[in-house]
């Protein structure tokens, strides 16, 4: 990636006549480039230039894109199954895939779904219902501010409310939300921030409540906002004390991003579910599945058919997704580095930016890299100087989606040492000239 590069001058014009495309203003954004091919760490545009996708395409490649073993194992399942209904019958490669997951986060059942969002649905429901099926009207739920679950309607309400969710407003159930003591390099406080958060907890867990809902260790889409272990064990320890559920929504952290294979456990915390989506499948294919404890399923048995769980997909555990994901998990256990060791790869470019005068707020977890730009404007989703080094990145060969002036780098496992130095030196000259 080092010499040859050219800039990307040769953008379409026009938008395709038929395509809606998601989070996007068209009357004020450029027309996509058109991308025909992906290798690793790369995406190529139709005229073959490579880009080097540092946010591993929203958050899901996880070997790097078109990773040969997953689609082998992709195409081998489609020639034997490629879909069936699994209301009424499994298939052995839901059912590798359920014992693999069941042993590796410690909750003994699986339910699948279709992506993340439904993945937080599912589990809201599955927390809302256990409470009714105990006889216990608990409907209070706490999430934390600046949270993201997703775009369905529970995901969305127990997300932070902003201007992307101010038309459904009234339609969205009340949600308590807690602080979320978030930290960076050089932190002072940070001991004074989470005690008063677990305070403010302990207040509003004087309401009955069916369930506390976090992104462990990250927050992504709010702002790649971090704070430590010792502040989730201390949520743990208080909601515990009322039999509150926890819900970890493991979305985006879940199969390595934060450096070990799920973010409760570098926290050593124990979820009653959790989330999973994008990493499940390597990034290939669309899947959700939510991890529930033994416990939380016993709550659903019984003869009443009302404490049934009445929630399903048309593609409910998909062989192809299936055998994607344990084509993936078999990638991990077979190079456990490549995740244990990815912050120090970040560590030597970022130590060396953080210098940079107009940063600040840099923070690391496994492979998540970010820090913030300093503007004489607000900070947050609407500050436009992310979308001015991204056009600079662009230029350079490097992908990435700031959120506001919030930058961070998120690649695939793949990534060489080349490529990454790439990111940073580009991402420093654009610094450089702003
Ligand atoms: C933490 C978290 N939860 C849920 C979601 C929703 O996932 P999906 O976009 O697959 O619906 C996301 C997506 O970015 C996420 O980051």
């Amino acid at each position: 990636m080092e010499s040859n590069i050219k800039a990307l001058d040769d953008y379409p014009q026009e938008w395709h006549k038929n395509i809606w495309p998601p989070f996007t203003q068209l009357s004020s954004s450029k027309p996509p480039q058109r991308i025909t091919k992906a290798d690793g760490a790369l995406l190529f545009t139709e005229n073959g230039e490579p880009l080097i996708d540092a946010i591993s395409s929203w958050w899901v490649t996880l070997h790097g894109h078109s990773n040969k073993y997953i689609a082998k194992a992709i195409y081998e399942q489609a020639k034997q199954l490629e879909q069936v209904i699994f209301a009424d019958f499994t298939h052995p490669q839901a059912e590798r895939l359920a014992h693999r997951l069941s042993k590796l986060t410690g909750l003994q059942k699986l339910f699948f779904s279709d992506n993340g969002s439904t993945a937080v649905e599912v589990a809201i429901k599955l927390a809302f219902q256990w409470w009714y099926n105990q006889g216990e009207q608990r409907h209070h739920i706490i999430a934390f501010e600046d949270a993201y679950h997703g775009d369905t309607f529970g995901a969305m309400a127990v997300g932070e409310r902003n201007l992307f969710t101010a038309p459904f407003e009234k339609m969205l159930f009340p949600v308590s939300r807690a602080p979320w003591p978030t930290t960076w390099w050089g932190k002072k406080d940070i001991e004074e921030r989470e005690a008063e958060a677990i305070k403010k907890l302990e207040i509003l867990l004087q309401r009955p409540t069916a369930a506390v809902i976090l992104e462990p260790l990250v927050q992504g889409a709010g702002g790649m906002k971090m704070v430590r272990p010792e502040f989730l064990q201390a949520v743990q320890n208080t909601i515990s004390k009322c039999k509150t559920l926890l819900i970890a929504d493991e979305v985006m952290v879940g199969f390595a991003r934060t450096g070990s294979l799920f973010a409760s456990k570098r926290s050593n915390i124990f979820p009653d579910l959790i989330c999973l989506s994008k990493g499940l499948t390597g990034g290939c294919l669309p899947m959700g599945v939510t991890m529930a404890s033994e416990k939380i399923f016993d709550g659903f048995l019984g003869d009443k058919p009302e404490k049934t769980f009445w929630h399903g997909h048309s593609f409910t555990a998909n062989p192809l997704g299936c055998a994607a994901a344990n084509a993936s998990l078999d990638l991990l256990e077979k190079d456990p580095k490549a995740y244990e060791d990815f912050e120090s790869k970040h560590l030597k470019h970022l130590k060396e930016l953080s210098k940079h005068p107009i940063i600040k707020k840099v923070r690391l977890t496994g492979t998540i890299a970010a820090f913030e730009i300093e503007t004489n404007t607000e900070d947050g989703y609407m500050n436009i100087v992310g979308k001015t080094l991204k056009a600079y990145a662009m230029q350079n060969n490097v992908f990435i989606r700031p959120l506001g002036n919030v930058v961070y780098l998120l690649p695939p496992l793949c990534i060489s040492d080349s490529q990454l130095k790439h990111c940073y030196q580009v991402i420093k000259s654009g610094l450089d000239q702003i």
